[in-house]
């Protein structure tokens, strides 16, 4: 890589992270999926815990971001990095759609932002070091365990709560191709130590996003 080109990539991660974590981020253009669908009326206690999730999945979607561009700065093959490069703008659009519901239902982002995406960040850059097959396995594995907590907020989230459903509904789709597309681009099967201690690692960023 060029002198030159390693600043371009770096200038374009360091606004990437700007967009990301300061609200405005290179979407695809797809509309929200709950455009359509119309508001209802929430308790109190309804709204207030459709806020909590959302915010975790707001949360949940700068650390995909983070770690897609943390991977993007340090993986090797190009052709697997286009591969990528979709489902990276389909996080932004998850990411869009999770910003506007916030608004929506009068709830703040995490005040632990810039510390999520920072930490993503690292651990996406070293994913990439490790090279592409575990850069790729790592990808997949996340995507897997982001679609299961995807569907344990669906358990959670109230029922009147159409229109948080309809995103987070689209979100898992997005996030099962997205783990397809990782795995079928050469990802290897991570060892069962590295799922638990991620496992882990969302635990903790759930758990404290859910308040903070
Ligand atoms: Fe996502
Ligand atoms: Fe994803």
């Amino acid at each position: 890589m060029t002198e030159s080109s390693l600043v371009d990539k770096m200038v374009r991660t360091a606004d990437q992270a700007m967009r990301s974590v300061c609200g405005a981020p290179h979407t695809t253009g797809r509309i929200s999926p709950s455009a359509d669908v119309e508001e209802t009326e929430l308790s109190d206690y309804e709204r207030d815990e459709a806020g909590r999730l959302m915010r975790v999945n707001h949360v949940g979607e700068i650390c995909a971001q983070a770690l897609y561009q943390g991977q993007a700065l340090t993986a090797r093959d190009k052709k697997v990095q286009e591969s990528l490069d979709q489902s990276a703008a389909e996080e932004n659009d998850h990411l869009a759609w999770c910003e506007q519901r916030l608004e929506e239902l009068g709830t703040r982002k995490s005040l632990l932002n810039p510390f999520w995406y920072a930490g993503s960040f690292t651990l996406g850059s070293i994913a990439g070091l490790a090279g592409d097959k575990w850069n790729l396995g790592f990808l997949a594995e996340t995507e897997h365990q982001v679609a299961d907590h995807l569907q344990g907020h669906l358990n959670r989230l109230p029922e009147r709560d159409t229109k948080s459903r309809a995103i987070v509904e689209q979100m898992k789709i997005d996030e099962s191709k997205h783990a397809t597309i990782a795995a079928k681009a050469g990802g290897a099967e991570l060892p069962t130590s590295i799922k638990s201690l991620m496992r882990f690692g969302s635990k903790v960023m759930t758990r404290t996003a859910h308040w903070i």
